[in-house]
């Protein structure tokens, strides 16, 4: 029946009108194009059922109401909807300022990382990496360190169970990278090691290094002093000087200790380079030719310089921090200072 078809039609009219439906105004037009009295498609309805056959007008005329209880109801719903939805909009402020979004930031260690890197790398030299769990053989026998040298002392390192060893330093990488080439090699190894130390405003069991290698023939004392006085300068600026002063590393020979200018005082002697204008940074040397045997190079033929960085020792610097934890307690109100 003709009729039967509309009223169906009409329900699933009336369910993507409401659907779309966003406005009071809106609203208003629904109910007059369902339910208005003139021309509303109910009213419509109802004014064809006489043409119904009387023993079905009951039944359709009852599909009519149940379609008009449906759609008042609905529309009863989406009003009471935008009502509330209005309401909320209401009290919301739409002057205030909007949240901060806080973007990530580098590790101050991280960027200092960075900057020794590319200054590095600018003349010159490659990054190389080892791992952080060495063999006993490459972080101390081959680097000339012997079996009853205080380094290797328990409370010195971090054995593991398996007999490897979590590296002290990162003059493991020089042997590694010594293995599979032959000079001239020119690199830097940037990474982290780890001694037993308790940690204090000065030390902490995990810290970074960067280790420099250079290898050629006839490689000089004054390369290695040229190349840290240059580093030095890339980094603290031109007012920095270097100085050597005798030291002694199973795997160098000779070795040295260098400082740096004070950053502080430029050099003239403040209380954190305790009057001495000079900083120490680490330690250096010409490669050892007792190291080169156990990488077969002829010690005859070549010389290299071979150099050990703190890298939280020149953030330090440069950041001027008074203790090493703080790099490591990742309290957001340190990190964030740095760009
Ligand atoms: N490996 C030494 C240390 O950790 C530093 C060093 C590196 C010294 C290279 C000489 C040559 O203290």
């Amino acid at each position: 029946m003709m009729l039967c078809e509309d009223i169906k039609t009409a329900k699933v009219q009336f369910n993507t009108d409401i659907k779309t439906c966003n406005s009071e105004q809106e609203l208003q037009k629904l109910q007059i194009k369902y339910l208005g009295r003139k021309t509303g498609i109910l009213t419509n309805f109802f004014k064809q059922l006489p043409t119904v056959a009387q023993e079905e007008r009951p039944a359709v005329g009852q599909l009519i109401n149940e379609l008009k209880m449906y759609i008042t109801d609905n529309l009863e719903v989406k009003k009471q909807e935008l009502a509330s939805q209005a309401e909320q909009l209401s009290t919301i402020d739409l002057t205030l300022p909007g949240r901060a979004v806080f973007s990530g930031k580098l590790h101050p260690l991280t960027i200092i990382l960075n900057e020794i890197v590319s200054v590095l790398e600018g003349m010159g030299f490659e990054v190389a990496t080892g791992p952080d769990i060495e063999t006993d053989y490459y972080n101390f026998e081959a680097l000339n360190i012997p079996e009853n040298h205080p380094a290797r002392e328990l409370q010195d390192t971090f054995y593991l169970n398996n007999g490897k060893l979590l590296r002290t330093h990162t003059s493991p990488v020089q042997i590694r990278v010594m293995e599979k080439h032959k000079p001239p090699i020119r690199i830097i190894a940037p990474g982290r090691v780890f001694r037993k130390d308790t940690p204090d405003a000065t030390h902490s069991p995990v810290f970074h290094q960067v280790e420099g290698l250079y290898i050629n023939k006839d490689v000089t004392l004054a390369e290695l002093k040229g190349t840290l006085l240059a580093f030095a300068r890339a980094m603290f600026g031109p007012k920095m000087y270097i100085r050597f002063r005798s030291g002694f590393f199973p795997f160098t020979e000779p070795s040295v200790e260098y400082d740096f200018t004070c950053v502080l005082c430029n050099g003239k002697g403040c209380s954190i380079c305790k009057g001495t204008g000079w900083l120490e940074i680490s330690g250096a040397g010409m490669v050892d030719p007792a190291v080169f045997k156990f990488v077969n190079y002829d010690s005859e033929k070549y010389t290299g310089y071979a150099w050990g960085m703190g890298v939280e020792r020149i953030a330090i610097l440069k950041y001027q921090i008074s203790d090493i934890r703080l790099f490591y307690e990742n309290d957001v109100r340190f990190l964030e200072q740095f760009i």
